[in-house]
């Protein structure tokens, strides 16, 4: 696994989240209010609302154009809803967040 660094824990707003260009495209890193960091592509499954600037609560991302709820474990849109949004793991060291990349990624 190569780790990518995505910033600080701090850039992150609680319940909110950021975006990040990466070499597996743009990223969204999301904090919740426990302080639980997620990452997933910053393109929501419906018509590519950026989740960066969704509202985050427990482990469920709202995106911000149609309010679609995207589990952010899983990636997956909660039903009614369908689609699903790719998950990458994350690791932090002191302040520093960093995305994992398998080798497979482009
Ligand atoms: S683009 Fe995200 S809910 Fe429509």
């Amino acid at each position: 696994m190569d780790w990518f660094p995505l910033g600080k824990v701090s850039d992150v707003p609680l319940g909110g989240g950021r975006y990040v260009d990466t070499p597996a495209g743009q990223i969204a890193v999301l904090r919740n209010e426990e302080g639980e960091l997620f990452a997933v592509h910053n393109r929501c499954p419906h018509r590519g609302g950026p989740l960066s600037e969704g509202f985050v609560s427990g482990k469920t991302v709202f995106c911000p154009l149609h309010n679609w709820q995207i589990d952010l474990e899983r990636g997956e849109a909660l039903p009614p809803d369908q689609g699903c949004v790719k998950t990458f793991p994350l690791k932090t060291e002191g302040e520093e967040i960093w995305l994992g990349l398998s080798e497979a990624q482009p």
